[in-house]
């Protein structure tokens, strides 16, 4: 188990507890952030589970896919710390990570 905070789009700060295992979107979604719609379920084809990553994570982060690069491309919020949250991995290394739900697009 670790602390993953959650930075709504209305700026709400709220620091939930994840199983470690589960995927950075699961976590948000399982504690009920409902506006991350994560509309394929984590299949890395439809970008509404984009966030923007804490950059003190960022390095402990798994590289960016080509598939995952180009559905960011498709957000009009991406910047350099935007990942798609279903592609992270979450666990004991990223305690304290802190995400903010990217704007609706
Ligand atoms: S949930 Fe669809 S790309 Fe992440």
């Amino acid at each position: 188990m670790a602390r993953l905070i959650v930075v709504t789009r209305d700026g709400e700060e709220r620091e939930v507890v994840g199983e470690s295992g589960l995927s950075v979107m699961e976590v948000i979604r399982e504690h009920g952030f409902d506006e991350l719609l994560a509309l394929c379920g984590g299949c890395c084809s439809c970008a509404t589970c984009h966030v923007h990553v804490d950059p003190e994570f960022a390095a402990k982060l798994p590289p960016l896919s080509e598939d995952e690069n180009d559905l960011l491309d498709s957000s009009a919020d991406r910047d350099d710390r935007s990942r798609l949250s279903c592609q992270l991995p979450f666990g004991d290394a990223f305690d304290g990570m802190k995400v903010t739900i990217a704007e609706e697009d």
